[in-house]
């Protein structure tokens, strides 16, 4: 059994991927500084597992804060790095916010590690860095593309960072990994996505709509060059990603890595429309989505998705939910979101 540090471990993927290390005998510390989450996930991760993680409510921007966070949980063998600001639009409205928070966060960890005799990290990355890639699939050998937002620019130096520092000392172990776009909730329906006021994400807003919490799900453009003109992503189950993290984890700590540095792409090698996801959302769950094309939604990619042959070959690790079932359990997420505030009215 290990010992794990997550940051943002109240957030969507970080909940998760909680969960998994648990169920899994990993001991899990979990620091946040709550500000795009919420404490009553700790609860829902105490229901599933029956273990509620260590708690300490941390910015990781604050150096000194997370220096005596480390001197009070002594010998912790990984670190996992969630906590950055992910929304694309507010990025380049606040480009400053966002190169502060993630780039400094990631900054002092990495400070921090050695201090701490922690060797490994694994990072979350995005396929964002690819930008709108020429060839599909996409490997983890294509090139990175200008950044179309800070947000995706702080992943790009992120990497570089990380890079720069394993050539520079061949103490540190990364395990970087690229998510496509991860979508559902857990089987329970205990933790899922709590996106804060109004979502910027697909799923969020499809199932948002489809319990009258919004009027209409807009969908940004059908005029793409692809078969119904709609954008295409590869949508991969949350669970599915949390458990990846594991097997990253996994491989670092029994040495199993090629090298210092090794990144993976996270997906599941198929590329669905925006409106190949609303009528499948539809189907599976007997609802209605009522949607409107408008135009196209600035700094958006046309297709992207994933040859995770890599990843399923090294991590020994492969995307398994079918996509009916993780677009159930957003289903129930909502639904379960929905009793609960009727609860607290
Ligand atoms: C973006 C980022 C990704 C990041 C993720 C997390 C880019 C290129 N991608 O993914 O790196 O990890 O956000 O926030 O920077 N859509 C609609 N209507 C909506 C919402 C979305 O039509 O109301 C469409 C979008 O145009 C897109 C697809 O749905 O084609 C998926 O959008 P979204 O869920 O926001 O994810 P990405 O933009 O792919």
């Amino acid at each position: 059994m290990s010992k794990v540090l997550v940051t943002c471990g109240t957030g969507y993927i970080g909940s998760h991927t909680v969960v998994e290390l648990q169920q899994e005998g990993h001991e899990v510390i979990v620091v946040d500084n709550l500000f795009n989450s919420d404490i009553e996930v700790l609860n829902g991760i105490e229901k599933i597992t029956g273990i509620r993680p260590t708690f300490e409510n941390i910015d990781c921007t604050d150096y000194v804060g997370m220096d005596r966070m480390f001197e009070r949980h002594k010998n912790i063998d990984a670190i996992i790095h969630f906590a950055a600001y992910k929304a694309v639009g507010e990025s380049v409205e606040k480009p400053l916010l966002y190169y502060r928070n993630n780039i400094l966060s990631l900054v002092n960890l990495l400070q921090l590690m050695p201090v701490h005799k922690i060797k490994h990290l694994v990072f979350s990355s995005s396929c964002t860095v690819y930008g709108q890639p020429d060839i599909l699939p996409v490997t983890e050998n294509s090139p990175f593309k200008p950044a179309l937002s800070p947000y995706g620019n702080t992943k790009q130096i992120c990497e570089e960072i990380i890079r720069d520092t394993i050539h520079s000392n061949s103490f540190y172990h990364s395990i970087v990994l690229r998510y496509f776009n991860p979508i559902g909730a857990h089987p329970s329906a205990e933790i899922g996505e709590l996106p804060n006021g109004v979502p910027n994400n697909l799923l969020p807003f499809i199932t948002q709509t489809a319990i009258g919490i919004r009027k209409q799900l807009l969908v940004y453009g059908n005029d793409y060059n692809t078969p119904d003109g709609t954008c295409i992503r590869d949508y991969i189950d949350v669970v599915d990603l949390a458990k990846a993290h594991v097997s990253a984890l996994n491989r670092m700590l029994n040495h199993q890595q090629k090298n210092n540095l090794e990144v993976f792409n996270l997906g599941t090698g198929r590329g669905l429309s925006v409106l190949e996801i609303i009528k499948m959302f539809e189907k599976v769950n007997n609802v209605k989505v009522p949607y409107k094309i408008v135009g196209r939604r600035e700094g958006d990619i046309e297709k992207v998705w994933a040859d995770p042959s890599y990843a399923n070959k090294e991590l020994g690790w492969k995307a398994q939910r079918p996509l009916e079932e993780t677009l159930r359990s957003a289903w129930e997420w909502e639904k379960k979101l929905a009793e609960r505030s009727k609860q607290t009215a």
